[in-house]
């Protein structure tokens, strides 16, 4: 698997924590900046990152920011796009088995290091149900046209 992954100025630590996660975990991934601290703005961040994976360059993204709320809009607005925001990982489970999320986002001023790993983790490892799901899916692909 691979995954793209940024933020904006308001998720710099937290994906430093993330892009550790995945070092450890042992999944490729390239990092989309920013590169250092200074303010930038979210949808500069969350295309990049969203355009690869709807191109199927990449398997899955990462995006966060302050509340996590402003890179997945941006995120969603990519078609091919299906951006959950989580913090909690009864929904990082969910929202893969269920809506087969192809990003996550996440805000740093919303969790803790810790829990945002956890959540991570349960996001990237947890796999799509399919059956009455995919479904659903084909129906969010059709709001699409
Ligand atoms: C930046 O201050 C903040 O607005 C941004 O990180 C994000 O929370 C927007 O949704």
């Amino acid at each position: 698997m691979k995954v793209a992954i940024s933020s904006d100025h308001g998720g710099n630590r937290l994906r430093a924590e993330i892009i550790d996660l995945m070092d450890e975990m042992g999944i490729e991934y390239e990092d989309f900046g920013p590169k250092d601290d200074g303010s930038v703005d979210y949808p500069d961040y969350a295309k990049p990152v969203a355009q690869r994976v709807a191109d199927g360059e990449f398997d899955r993204g990462i995006v966060i920011c302050g509340t996590g709320i402003g890179m997945s809009i941006a995120a969603n607005k990519v078609k091919g796009i299906r951006c959950a925001l989580c913090h909690d990982v009864f929904s990082a489970k969910a929202t893969r088995g269920h809506n087969d999320s192809n990003v996550l986002a996440m805000g740093e001023r919303v969790v803790g290091p810790g829990l945002a790993r956890e959540i991570a983790r349960t996001w990237l490892e947890g796999e799509f149900e399919g059956g009455r799901h995919e479904r659903r899916i084909e129906k969010l692909k059709e709001l699409e046209q």
